[in-house]
C-alpha cells in the first residue's frame, strides 16, 4: 500500500520491523521465519506471552527476532531506526500517555521512508461497543473473579435482547453484536469488553494526533472493499462537495457512512509526498497473484474465477481471462507487473493506458493480491514436502497455523494436522502413508493416500509449503 501510495519503503527482504506490544510474538514469529534476511524485534508490557514468544523462537533457532518485556512509557530511539512499525489491539486500550507515547516512538524511530501500522477502534461503530460493553459491565456488578464477569455480562445482553420486541432494529444489532463476542475467546471478550480502558478515536482525532508528532495519514492497510460507499458515484460527489476538498475530511464523513468501528491505518512521515492516483511506476515495483480457480462461465464464451470464499466473477475480456489464467496456474507464487507488462499491451491493456486502473479494480474486488516481496513457497509439491516449521509448530498448538504469505490457514480436523506435523522433507508418499496408518490403523491405505494429497494440495495452496 505504501509503495502505491509513492513511498520507496525499504525491500522486505533487508528491513527492519519494530512491533509494540506484541504479546507473545504470534504475528511477529512467522515473519522473522519467512524473512531470514530481515530483523524483528518486539516488546510487551507483559512477561508471560513475552516469555511463550521466547521459547517459540528457541524451538525454530531463529536468530533475526527479539522479543522482550517493557514498558512502551519507558522505550526510548536506543531501539535504533525501523523500517516498519506495527502495533495492533493498543492505541484504543491503552490510557493518554501510553497513546501518546506510542505516536512519539514511531515518530523518533520510523526511517525517512518508513511505514507505521497502528489499528484503533473507531467511531462511529465505537459507540455500539460501547453501549454493549456498559450493559455487559452493569451486569457484571458484584461479581468477583473476571471469568464469571465475563458469563455475567453476557447473560444480562441476552436477557435484555429478549426483553425487547422480537422486530425491534435495536435488538437486532444487538444480537449481532452478541453473536460477534461469543465467537471469540473468553480471554478476548475479557479484555476487549470487560477492561477499563477503551477509547475509540474518531479518525480525525487520530490523525491529528500523529501530527502534532509530525507522522502524516498515508492510508489504510487495504484497498476499501467492492461494497464500499466511497465507489457510489452519486454518495462520491456528494461528499466531495461537503469535504471542499479536504481528503481527510472525506474519510471522516465516509467512515459515518461505513458505521466504521474499526481502521488500520498506515502513518508516515510528514515530509513525505503522498501520492494517491497509484503512478504507474510504483505498480510496476509490485508483483501480482491470484487465488481464484478458472472455470467455464455461464455467459458464452466466458470464463468465471472463483476465489476460495465462494465469490466469482466472470468476464470475457481477452486480456483479464488470460491475465487471470496466467495468475492462477502460478498460485501461490506471484508474478511480476514488469514481466505481464508486455503481454497486457498485448491484450489492450498497457499500464499506460486502461491496464493500471484493470489492475486496481481487479485488486479491489480481491481477485488479484498485489505483494512487495516473494515469500519462500515451494514450486509444486516435491517428493518430500516440507511445511515451514513455524506453521507445524503452530499447527500442532492449535489447529492453525500462519502460512508463509502471513495469512491464517484453519485445519481442525486430525488428519490434516498429524499430515502437517509429517511434513518435515525427511518423507516421502509411501513414508507418509505408512506413518499415517500408525496414527490412524482403522482407516484404509487407499483413503489415506487420498486424503494425504488432498492435504498436500491444500497446504501447498495455503502457502505452507516452502522451497
Ligand atoms: C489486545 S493486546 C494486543 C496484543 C498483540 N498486539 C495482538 O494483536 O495480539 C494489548 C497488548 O498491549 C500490551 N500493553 C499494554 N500497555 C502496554 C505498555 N505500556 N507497554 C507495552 N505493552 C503494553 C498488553 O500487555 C497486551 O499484550
Amino acid at each position: 500500500m505504501a509503495i502505491l501510495h509513492g513511498l520507496s519503503p525499504a525491500a522486505v527482504e533487508s528491513s527492519r520491523v519494530l512491533e509494540v506490544a506484541c504479546g507473545d510474538g504470534a504475528n511477529l514469529v512467522p515473519m522473522a521465519y519467512a524473512v531470514p534476511s530481515a530483523e524483528f524485534v518486539g516488546f510487551d508490557l507483559a512477561h508471560a506471552p513475552v516469555e511463550r514468544g521466547q521459547q517459540r523462537i528457541g524451538e525454530l533457532g531463529l536468530r533475526n527476532i527479539r522479543l522482550f518485556q517493557a514498558d512502551l512509557l519507558a522505550a526510548d530511539r536506543e531501539l535504533g531506526q525501523f523500517d516498519f512499525i506495527i502495533a495492533h489491539g493498543l492505541y484504543a486500550w491503552a490510557p493518554e500517555p501510553v497513546r501518546d507515547r506510542l505516536l512519539a516512538l514511531c515518530s523518533e524511530l520510523l526511517a525517512g521512508h518508513g511505514v507505521a501500522f497502528i489499528s484503533y477502534n473507531t467511531m462511529p461503530g465505537g459507540h455500539v461497543r460501547t453501549m454493549l460493553r456498559e450493559m455487559m459491565q452493569l451486569g457484571a456488578e458484584g461479581v468477583d473473579s473476571l471469568e464469571e464477569q465475563v458469563r455475567a455480562g453476557l447473560q444480562f445482553l441476552h436477557f435484555v435482547c429478549e426483553a425487547r420486541p422480537a422486530d425491534d432494529p435495536l435488538r437486532a444489532m444487538m444480537e449481532n453484536q452478541l453473536q460477534r463476542i461469543e465467537n471469540r475467546s473468553l480471554a478476548a471478550t475479557r479484555h476487549d469488553e470487560m477492561s477499563e480502558c477503551y477509547h475509540p478515536a474518531r479518525f480525525l482525532d487520530f490523525v491529528h494526533h500523529a501530527r502534532r508528532h509530525g507522522l502524516q495519514y498515508l492510508c489504510e492497510s487495504g484497498l476499501p472493499g467492492p461494497n464500499d460507499p466511497c465507489y457510489r458515484e452519486p454518495v462520491q460527489k456528494a461528499l466531495e462537495e461537503m469535504a471542499e476538498g479536504d481528503l481527510l475530511k472525506l474519510e471522516q464523513l465516509l467512515d459515518c457512512l461505513r458505521m466504521r468501528g474499526y481502521r488500520e491505518t498506515l502513518l508516515c512521515r510528514a515530509e513525505r509526498a503522498v501520492r494517491r492516483d497509484f503512478p504507474v511506476e510504483q505498480l510496476r515495483r509490485l508483483s501480482i497473484a491470484s487465488p481464484a480457480a478458472a472455470e467455464p462461465g455461464k455467459a458464452p464464451g466466458a470464463t468465471a474465477f472463483v476465489l476460495p470464499g465462494g465469490i466469482r466473477m466472470e468476464s470475457n475480456h481477452p486480456g483479464v481471462t488470460a491475465l487471470l489464467r496466467e495468475l492462477a496456474d502460478a498460485w501461490p507464487h506471484a508474478i511480476a507487473v514488469s514481466k505481464l507488462e508486455p503481454r497486457l499491451a498485448e491484450a489492450g491493456l498497457g499500464l499506460e493506458q486502461d491496464g493500471a486502473a484493470w489492475l486496481i479494480r481487479l485488486a479491489i474486488a480481491k481477485m488479484i493480491e498485489l505483494r512487495a516481496w516473494s515469500p519462500p513457497l515451494a514450486h509444486g509439491i516435491t517428493e518430500r514436502p516440507r511445511a515451514s516449521a513455524c506453521s507445524r509448530q503452530e499447527g500442532a498448538m492449535r489447529g492453525r497455523a500462519t502460512t508463509l504469505l502471513h495469512t491464517t490457514a484453519v485445519f481442525e480436523d486430525a488428519k490434516a494436522r498429524h499430515l502437517l506435523g509429517l511434513l518435515d522433507g525427511t518423507r516421502d508418499r509411501s513414508d507418509l502413508i505408512t506413518a499415517m496408518s500408525r496414527e490412524f490403523p482403522d482407516e484404509p491405505p487407499a483413503e489415506l493416500a487420498e486424503g494425504i494429497e488432498r492435504g498436500l494440495g491444500f497446504f501447498q495452496a495455503a502457502g505452507m509449503l516452502e522451497s
